[in-house]
This record gives C-alpha cells, structure tokens and sequence, in this order.
C-alpha cells in the first residue's frame, strides 16, 4: 500500500513538472513516505530523515519532507527532533503534496525568511478516491496496484494501521474500473486490488446483489476489462472470506490462484488475545474450500511470533498448521509494541532470543515448503506473465506464474507484457529458472494448452 501510495504522489509530481533523479544526492527535494506497523520500520525512517537533515544544514534550499503512517502516528512531535523537516503529511494527504511543495517553493523564491513546516495530518472525506493516478507516459506496467479503498475498522491488539489509516473507506465499482481500463490501455497485464481487508470492500456503502458482496461485484466488473489479463487482490481477512467469494476461483479465469491470507497465529488462545474474530478450524476450513475449487492453489501468509503470553505450545500449535496448510509463501515478523493498541498495556514479555528463534523455526520451514512446491514444477509448464530484464544476467527476463513464482528465462525486450508458456527446467526456494516453449509465442494453440492444464 505504501509502495502504491508513493507511485501516486510521484505520479502527481511528474504531472506537475518535478523531475525524477537517480541518486539521492543529487535530489533537490526528497520525501520519505513511511510505516509505523513495527517499531523498527519507525526507527530506520527516523534514522534516514536525521541524515537528510544533516544536508538541510549545509544546503538550505534542500526540502524534505515525511509522509504516511509515521507523520500521522507521531505528528508534530516529530519536529521535536527534526526540527528542520519542511513537511509532514499524513496518510489521508497525499494527493496534496504538489500544491504543498509549489507553495513551498514560492516562499523561498520569494526570499523571504525559512518557510515554516506545513503539517497536513487531517483525516479528508473522500481521500480514498484521491489514489488514482499512474505514471504511465514515463513507465507502462505490466503489473500494477490499485487501490480499492482505505483504512480499517478491525481492532486487532497488535495493530496501530487502524490509528494511522483511519475508518474503513472504499471507492466506487466505477472509478475503480475506470482506472483499470486506463491501466490497460497503456499497457497493463495484470492489476493488484488493494485494501487494507479487501473483503470488506463498501460493505457499509454498497448493496449485496444477488447474494454478492460489493468486492465480488467489484471483481466481476474488473474482470470484464479488456487487456487485463491477470487479477490479484490483498489482503483477504477469514471474516466475511465468503462463498461468494470462494466461487470467484472457479468462474472468473482471469482470478489467479494465488492468495495471501494472513493467519497471524496457529493458536486459538492468541487469536482471541490478538482480537483475531476466528479459529484456526475456521482458517483452515477457506483454505480447504479454496482448494477444492483451485486443487493448485498458492498460499502466502503473515504471522507474529512473540504476541505477549504465547507459550512453547502456542508457538508449536503455529508450527504444526504453518506445515500443516503448507504456506508457499510468508512474512514472518517478530511481534513489536505499539503505541495506542490495546496489546500495548500487556508490554513485551517474550524474550527477544525466543522471538528470535521462533522466527527462525518458521523461515526453516518456509524454505522447506517453498522449495518442495517449486521443485513439483520442474517439468511443467507454466504461463508467465514477463515483466522485465533480470537484475543479473544477459538476456535474462523475469515474469511471474500465475501462482505469483518468480521465473527468470533466456528471452527478448519485445516479450515484457506479453504471457508466454516456459518449461521449468530448475527450482530454488524462492525463483524457478526455464526456457520459452519453442514456437509457443506464435502458436496461441502453446498457449491454450499452458490454460487447460490448469483446470
Ligand atoms: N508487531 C509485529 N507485526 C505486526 N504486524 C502488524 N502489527 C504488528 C506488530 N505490532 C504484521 C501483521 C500484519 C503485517 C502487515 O504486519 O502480521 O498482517
Ligand atoms: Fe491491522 Fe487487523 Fe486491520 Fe489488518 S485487519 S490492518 S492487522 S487492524
């Protein structure tokens, strides 16, 4: 989210006139857009802006600026230590960037004395559907984000994303397809739904219809886009993970099988500490039904390990449905303090060593998991979506399946945006590395075949 939310303020910039650099150094403005989910994520924005102010002192017309979940946790007392930062900008803001850096701008042509820092931290009606813009004339994607709506109105105790994100907001069915259709005319491929719980797309603004939620109706109206060949969505929550939803997998082809669902605890007593609304029997269960209608069905997950009171066994009851369900994918985070959570007054009691250890634990099995669902590939093969040369090597690409693995190849500039089949000749945990099915890009039939061994 914040990674789409800084494409729009760039995107706005660009539109502007403001020019993009390569390097940091030689930037005359530089805006930090940041995130408060753990303290450490907090402490490195903190870190990095007090090095950029260092540069204010020796450069004066240098701006710089703070956006997203730490201006708005923090607020102004971030000025308490960086009292040389030129804006602070909150999460519901950002579309009001420009016209702040042109003010700014004019003061210090004007000659004057030192602009003083704009602070714009209000909560804004309507900012939901002010995450529109692309820069699209500069960079086609193959694969872009778009966000749905904002905030959440769950109380996880763990989370501070309610605080800094405010109330649940979605954006009209409409709009929402309006800038897919965009997207896909400039070249778009596949697009990424975004939303803080998307399952709960305008469900307070918009009707069921026929039994369906607003973000099935949503999806529905996406997949009738034309171009968009590819749909992700992130991130579902098990509350309101629906049959209307689940069908999805089986009617909309352009849906990948790919989810990331986060389970964030495999023990009951910790998914009621943490205000989760759900069992595991009850994760597990939409996992199984997914499965029973995509039988190749990828799953990532997030998980917390060390949420205050979790004993050896919580942490074992994770383990064993983290192998159990078999995750593809992971962020595993060691659990962080938050200020203004309701887990914040329970403090940190699990040592930091045994986080450590149970992050470990998790990772070990990760690769493990990764590894044996990538190697089953080796043989295959799979339709890859190429979206651009590989970091490292000659006339490499790397696209995606559509189970979201990573696949670098031996191909050609002129395959970005395009859906190839490739055999998958090799696997490691994280990337599979293969060649184009020879004749398979002028052969639609190559194509066809990659589609029907999917269902
Ligand atoms: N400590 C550790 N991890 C957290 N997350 C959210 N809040 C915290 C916290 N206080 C994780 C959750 C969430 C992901 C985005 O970040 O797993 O799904
Ligand atoms: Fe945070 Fe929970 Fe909302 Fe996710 S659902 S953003 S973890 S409060």
């Amino acid at each position: 989210m914040n990674e789409r939310d800084s494409e729009e303020v760039a995107a706005l910039l660009r539109a502007r006139g403001y020019a993009f650099v390569d390097s940091e150094a030689e930037a005359d403005i530089v805006l930090l857009n940041t995130c408060s989910v753990r303290d450490q994520a907090e402490q490195k924005a903190i870190g990095k802006a007090g090095r950029l102010a260092r540069r204010k002192r020796k450069e004066p017309n240098f701006i710089l600026g703070i956006m997203g979940c730490m201006a708005q946790n923090r607020g102004g007392a971030i000025l308490d230590s960086l009292p040389d930062l030129d804006l602070l900008i909150g999460t519901q803001k950002f579309h009001r960037v420009p016209e702040h850096l042109d003010a700014m701008i004019q003061t210090m042509r004007g000659q004057g004395p030192r602009p003083s820092t704009i602070i714009d931290l209000e909560e804004e009606a309507g900012s939901q559907n002010t995450i529109n813009s692309h820069d699209i004339d500069e960079d086609p994607k193959v694969s872009a984000f778009v966000s749905i709506m904002q905030g959440c109105n769950m109380k996880c105790a763990y989370c501070i994303v309610p605080k800094t994100r405010g109330e649940e907001r979605a954006r009209p069915i409409e709009d929402v397809v309006k800038e897919v259709r965009q997207l896909a005319e400039s070249g778009t491929r596949e697009v990424t739904l975004l939303g803080q719980i998307v399952n709960q797309y305008g469900i307070r603004e918009f009707p069921f219809v026929d039994g369906k939620s607003p973000f099935v109706q949503l999806l529905e109206s996406v997949h009738e886009v034309e171009g968009i060949e590819r749909i992700r969505f992130t991130s579902p929550h098990p509350v309101g993970f629906k049959q209307d939803l689940i069908d999805c997998y089986g009617r909309l082809p352009k849906l990948c099988e790919y989810v990331h669902f986060p389970l964030q605890s495999g023990s009951d007593p910790i998914l009621k500490a943490m205000r989760r609304p759900y069992s595991v029997a009850k994760f597990r269960s939409i996992v199984e039904k997914l499965r029973a209608v995509r039988p190749d069905m990828y799953f990532s997950t997030d998980v917390i390990v060390g949420f205050p009171g979790e004993t050896e066994d919580d942490f074992e009851a994770t383990k064993s449905t983290f192998q159990e369900l078999a995750f593809d994918m992971a962020f595993i985070f060691k659990y962080s303090p938050r200020p203004g959570t309701t887990a914040e007054a329970l403090g940190d009691p699990v040592p930091k060593a045994t986080k450590e250890a149970r992050n470990q634990i998790l990772l070990d099995c990760l690769s493990a998991q990764s590894l044996k669902r990538n190697q089953a590939l080796v043989g295959t093969v799979q339709e890859v979506l190429v979206e651009e040369p590989a970091r490292r090597g000659e006339n490499l690409f790397t696209g995606r399946t559509r189970g979201f693995r990573r696949v670098v190849f031996p191909g050609s500039r002129r395959l970005i945006g395009q859906l190839v089949p490739v055999t998958i000749n090799e696997a490691t945990a994280s990337t599979l590395f293969g060649e184009l099915v020879l004749g398979g890009l002028d052969n639609p039939s190559a194509l066809h075949l990659v589609g029907s061994e999917k269902t």
